[in-house]
This record gives structure tokens, C-alpha cells and sequence, in this order.
């Protein structure tokens, strides 16, 4: 008899949870409303080679800056990414004779303000913002091109690009195989004819001019509580479905007995 009155109720309750949380059955835990956010880093880990750029946006903390940029941004943001080997062929100890402004400033001048494909690079007129840079013009590159050939020119390195990470909007990010160094911090000795005649300091060419700091995010704390506030809903829902299941349930059972 008592195991009958088991075997019913179990019966019971799993026809009642069936019925009264139909939603939380069929559907998975947090789907969320939309896709996963855009995530630059996400990208560089997927190419397999940029591990020195990774380590370094996250340094600088301009990891951040351009992940909540690329949410909020009308226009856009392109990415020149460096490869291992492009830092590891850099003469040594150029990364650690930057401080820790000029290592932001070395970074965001690989990150330009705007989405480009790789033709639209044919119609851009030089020279061109970079988001090291401020409006007194500098941290700027030069970039020329032909339907098979992209350069880019800091006034210090030519380099081309090589391959095309990721080219959607809002965000490209695109290999190369030098680090873009800029003619605000290396340009010591100047190729040709130099139009800005940086105040030569020393050996290491450093100038102290300085770029724009990158901003501090407020957007980025706050994506995080929607998803999870989405959860805590859902599971507020399967919860009053069960209560309502076992007031139903043990009235069935108050029956029987
Ligand atoms: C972006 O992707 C990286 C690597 O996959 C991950 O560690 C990081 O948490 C992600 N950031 C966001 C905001 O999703
Ligand atoms: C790109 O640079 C290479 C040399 O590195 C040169 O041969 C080529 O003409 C350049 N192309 C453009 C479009 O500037
Ligand atoms: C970049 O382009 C501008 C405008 O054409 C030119 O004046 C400047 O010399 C160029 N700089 C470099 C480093 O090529
Ligand atoms: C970069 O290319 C320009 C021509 O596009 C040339 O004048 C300059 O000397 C080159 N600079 C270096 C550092 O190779
Ligand atoms: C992305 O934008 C949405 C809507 O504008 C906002 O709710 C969310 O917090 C943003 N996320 C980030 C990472 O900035």
C-alpha cells in the first residue's frame, strides 16, 4: 500500500512539474537575449599567435576601453594586431624602457577610431587617427593601398598587412608582422625627410609628449547584471511552479489517506 501511494505520488509530482513549468523544461538554463558580447580578445586567442598583444591589452587595461567601445560605438573600431614574432623581434628591452603610459600609448596606437575593411583602406587619406591619438596630431600613421597590398607607415616601421583576423562591423582586426612603432616615441632617427622634429632625447628617442589617457568605463560593470538578473527571474518562476505543484499535490495526497 505505502509504496503504491509512492509510486503515485511520484507519478503526480512529475506530471505536475511537466505541466506547470512547461518553460523551464524545454528551454535551457540562460539563453539570453542576445548574442555574447564582441570580444577582442576572444578574437586574438582564436588566431593562436598573439599571446605578447593579449598580455598586453590586459596590462594597460585597454582590453576594457575597447570591449565597452565596441558595445557603444556608432562607427566602429579596427585593430592592427601584432603577432608573437613581431614582438619578439623587437630590439630587446623596447617594451620595458616604455613606462607604463607609453606601454597604453604603444597599444592604442594599433586601434583606430573606425571600422575599415581592407578596401576601404584605398580611400582614406592620410594621415590617420589613431586612438593614441589627440587633436594636436600625433600618434598618427600613413596607410597606403592597392586591391592585393595594405601598408602602413608610423614614419619608423613599414609594415603591410598580412591577414584578416576578423572583418565585420563593428570590429576588424587584422595580423601584422611588425609592431607599429610610433614616431612619437622611437622617432629618434628619423627616416628621410622628418616633418616633426621630435625633441631628441637620448638614446631611446622617447618624447614626452602625451596621448590621450584611455577612459575610465562605466558600462562595462553594468553588463554584467542584466543576464544574470535574467537568470534570477527564470528561477523565481520554476520555484512558484513547484509550490504551486505540491499545494496541489498534497491535497491529492490528504485525499488518499
Ligand atoms: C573575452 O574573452 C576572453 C578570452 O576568451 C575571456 O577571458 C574574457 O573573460 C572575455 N571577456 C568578456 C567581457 O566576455
Ligand atoms: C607597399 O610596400 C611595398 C614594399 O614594402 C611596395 O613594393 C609597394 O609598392 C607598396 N604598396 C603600396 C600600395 O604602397
Ligand atoms: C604621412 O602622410 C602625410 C600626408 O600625405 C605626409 O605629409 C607625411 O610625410 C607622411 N608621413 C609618413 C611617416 O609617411
Ligand atoms: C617606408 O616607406 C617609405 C615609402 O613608402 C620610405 O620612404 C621610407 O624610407 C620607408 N621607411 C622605412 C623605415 O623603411
Ligand atoms: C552594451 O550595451 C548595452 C545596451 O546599450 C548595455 O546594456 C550593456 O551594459 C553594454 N555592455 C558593455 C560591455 O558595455
Amino acid at each position: 500500500m505505502a509504496s503504491t501511494i509512492t509510486t503515485t505520488i511520484a507519478l503526480i509530482v512529475a506530471t505536475l512539474l511537466a505541466l506547470t513549468a512547461p518553460g523551464a523544461r524545454t528551454q535551457p538554463a540562460a539563453p539570453g537575449p542576445t548574442a555574447a558580447p564582441l570580444n577582442l580578445t576572444a578574437v586574438l586567442e582564436k588566431g593562436g599567435q598573439y599571446s605578447t598583444l593579449i598580455r598586453l591589452l590586459r596590462t594597460t587595461q585597454v582590453e576594457q576601453q575597447i570591449n565597452s567601445q565596441l558595445n557603444n560605438s556608432y562607427n566602429g573600431l579596427t585593430v592592427f594586431a601584432p603577432t608573437d614574432n613581431a614582438f619578439n623581434s623587437l630590439k630587446a628591452g623596447t617594451l620595458n624602457s616604455l613606462s607604463q603610459q607609453e606601454q597604453v600609448a604603444l597599444v592604442l596606437y594599433h586601434v583606430l577610431p573606425r571600422f575599415y575593411s581592407l578596401s576601404s583602406f584605398q580611400t582614406t587619406s592620410n594621415p590617420i587617427q589613431t586612438q593614441a591619438s589627440s587633436n594636436n596630431g600625433v600618434y598618427t600613421l600613413n596607410i597606403t593601398s592597392t586591391t592585393s597590398q595594405v601598408n602602413i607607415s608610423t614614419g619608423v616601421v613599414n609594415t603591410t598587412i598580412t591577414n584578416t583576423l576578423r572583418s565585420d562591423f563593428p570590429l576588424a582586426v587584422y595580423s601584422i608582422e611588425e609592431v607599429l612603432l610610433p614616431y612619437d616615441l622611437f622617432g629618434a632617427k628619423p627616416p628621410g625627410k622628418a616633418p616633426a622634429p621630435a625633441p631628441a632625447k637620448e638614446k631611446s628617442g622617447k618624447s614626452d609628449r602625451t596621448p590621450a589617457a584611455p577612459k575610465a568605463d562605466g558600462p562595462s560593470a553594468e553588463a554584467e547584471s542584466s543576464p544574470s538578473a535574467a537568470v534570477r527571474l527564470k528561477g523565481r518562476g520554476v520555484v512558484w511552479s513547484f509550490v504551486a505543484g505540491a499545494g496541489v499535490l498534497m491535497g491529492i495526497v490528504g485525499s488518499l489517506l
